[in-house]
């Protein structure tokens, strides 16, 4: 089967190509930026640059496919548009020429906790995103998945740089509020077994980690790890807002505004929903993050100031 994945070169795409080819498929990956198709090895997957808000492109990109895997999203906002443009027009873009090409499956990477509550920008445009791929008629699987780590995360990765340059690390809130962190590699092999699960189609399905942890809990698991005790001092959200806001002259602030508002937002997700309809334990966070450990203070001082080193997360 011939499989377009979309958003391949990204942090999540990368890892479902390798596993999608293990699974025997033929993959071809759009690539939105030139040269990036240089992550997979010379001649495995056949390559088709495009933006996903150009539907000619997805035209070319289309031709002859059997199934999807659209990865293509952003929680980054460089202006007010972005979310529309990418999380929801950009998925339109695909429905569209998904169903042009009379695709058989189309699986579709959102977040768990999308909403109709115009109030989570976000979580609204993942939403809309849902609403453009469950209303297309084509036959669909969602996939809603809970925040995953892995070398190259953001994530734990701004968490770590915290632990190893600060001695006392800054917590928004109480801290338990609480999250199910899933292994990269995990999702990635989730994401390309649902391509061929006929059981699957037009489901929404959630993906999560082995644990619920607090994030005072994660914040341990990563000092743990890094052979650190830290101290938190845990700031009110409304501070946490301000430094937040001013952070965002920042390249690449290590946390957006929207980020800080999925905060109370669910994050978990069903129990045992990869044991039930992927058939594994997905791997816990602790003794699965030695990544952390890697961190060198230089980069820890550069991933605080809004500039993601290019050897933990090239793209
Ligand atoms: N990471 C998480 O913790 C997490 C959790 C829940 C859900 N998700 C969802 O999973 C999906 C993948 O996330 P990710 O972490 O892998 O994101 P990512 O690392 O930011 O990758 C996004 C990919 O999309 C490509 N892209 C961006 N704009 C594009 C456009 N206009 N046209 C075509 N391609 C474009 C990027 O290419 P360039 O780099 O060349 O622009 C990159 O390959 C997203 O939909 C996200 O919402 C992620």
């Amino acid at each position: 089967m011939l499989v377009l994945v979309t958003g391949a070169t990204g942090f999540l795409g990368r890892r479902v190509v390798p596993a999608l080819l293990a699974r025997h498929h033929q993959v071809r990956c759009l690539v939105h930026t030139p040269g990036r198709e240089r992550v997979f090895p010379p001649r495995t997957v056949d390559i088709q640059y495009g933006n996903v808000l150009n539907p000619d492109a997805l035209t070319v990109a289309f031709n002859g496919v059997d199934a999807a895997v659209h990865l293509v999203g952003t929680i980054r906002r460089g202006n007010r548009n972005t979310y529309d443009q990418i999380n929801r027009q950009g998925v339109a873009n695909v429905v569209a020429a998904a169903k042009a090409a009379r695709v058989k499956h189309l699986v579709f990477v959102s977040a768990i906790g999308a909403t109709g509550n115009p109030g989570y920008p976000y979580l609204f445009s993942k939403w809309q995103g849902e609403q453009e791929v469950a209303n297309s008629g084509l036959s669909y699987t969602i996939i809603q998945s809970s925040i995953i780590f892995g070398p190259g995360d953001e994530f734990l990765n701004t968490i770590a740089a915290m632990v190893k340059t600060l001695p006392v690390v800054t917590v928004a809130g109480s801290g338990k509020n609480r999250i199910q962190p899933i292994d990269v590699e995990d999702v990635s092999w989730c994401i390309a077994t649902a391509v061929d699960l006929e059981v699957l189609k037009g489901k929404t399905i959630e993906l999560g980690g082995p644990e619920q942890l607090s994030i005072n809990e994660v914040f341990g698991i990563v000092a743990r790890t890094m052979g650190k005790r830290r101290l938190r001092l845990h700031l009110p959200v409304w501070l946490m807002f301000i430094m937040t806001w001013f952070s965002q002259v920042l390249p690449r602030p290590p946390i957006t505004m929207d980020q800080l508002r999925l905060l109370p937002m669910r994050n978990v997700a069903e129990p045992q929903s990869v044991e039930d309809n992927f058939g594994f334990t997905p791997k816990t966070v602790e003794g699965n993050i030695d990544y952390v450990k890697l961190l060198s203070t230089r980069e820890a001082f550069r991933i605080l100031s809004g500039d993601m080193p290019s050897r933990i997360r090239d793209h």
